[in-house]
């Protein structure tokens, strides 16, 4: 991340991130990694949900409202060093477009940007994806476009907007999630069809923990990592033949 503000007497002062998409479940988790390693945090989420973020009352500033709309994500993003963005394909009104856009236009130049999104999506058209997922876009998809419950194809829009900005973004892709006790930072890999991510499963606690460490890596600077577990057997299984360095 680029270099946090200086305050009064030479002391570095706490970096500042907002995540937007706070009160869901990965941004719950994000909200409490970010606080353990001592950031300052806004959060945005919708006004009903703020109740949902009670057990960090006092430790996060709110901002309550839609995470597209822009003036709320301005004032949000202010002073902020990261911005961790849920992108949910929610309803069909380009939800995820209009709040990937928003961020990318109010985040402060050189803010560090992570987006998440699922495997689905890809930056460079080389992910090998299996049947069940292709079913699950091509059947699932415009079922949950024709309920207006969802829309895909706006997800895939939002991060086309992110692939295209010129803003220090990193796109994480997760697999599947499951909850429970964290196992530790995930493994990944720029393509779906790597073996190590056959297992296609991640704590979704440690898919938030990806999103807050990928803040200091800038070595996943323009990048889409795909995630999986690193307890996972296709990860063990690849770091078990992997040479000795
Ligand atoms: N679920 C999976 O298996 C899976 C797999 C791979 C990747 N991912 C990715 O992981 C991220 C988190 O997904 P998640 O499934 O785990 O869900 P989540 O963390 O619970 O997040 C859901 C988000 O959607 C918001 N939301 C719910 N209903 C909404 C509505 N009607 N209008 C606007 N916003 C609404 C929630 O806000 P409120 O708190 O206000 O309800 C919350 O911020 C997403 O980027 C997703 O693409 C998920």
């Amino acid at each position: 991340m680029e270099t946090g503000h200086n305050q009064g007497a030479g002391r570095p002062a706490r970096k500042k991130v907002c995540i937007v998409g706070a009160s869901g479940k990965l941004g719950q988790y994000m909200v409490r990694h970010a606080l353990d390693r001592g950031y300052e945090v806004a959060g945005v989420c919708r006004e009903a949900s703020v109740p949902k973020l009670d057990a960090f009352k006092g430790r996060i500033t709110l901002f309550p409202g839609a995470t597209d709309d822009r003036r709320v994500i301005e004032r949000a993003v202010d002073g902020c060093d990261g911005v961790l963005t849920v992108l949910v394909p929610r309803g069909v009104h380009g939800y995820a477009s209009k709040t990937a856009q928003a961020v990318l236009d109010k985040a402060q130049p050189g803010a560090r940007l992570l987006f998440s999104c699922g495997w689905h999506i890809t930056l460079d058209g080389l992910d090998v994806y299996s049947w069940k997922i292709k079913t699950l876009v091509k059947v699932a998809g415009p079922l949950a476009r024709l309920a207006r419950f969802a829309d895909l194809d706006d997800q895939v829009e939002a991060c086309r907007r992110v692939f295209a900005s010129d803003t220090r973004w990193t796109v994480v892709r997760g697999s599947d999630l499951e909850e429970g006790d964290s196992q530790g930072l995930p493994v990944w890999s720029r393509h779906v069809g790597d073996p190590i991510l056959k297992s296609n499963l991640t704590r979704r606690i440690d898919f938030a923990l990806f999103m807050v460490e990928a803040l200091n890596n800038d070595e996943l600077v323009h990048r889409a990592p795909a995630i999986v577990g690193g307890q996972t057997p296709s990860a063990l299984a690849c770091a078990s033949a992997a040479p000795a360095p």
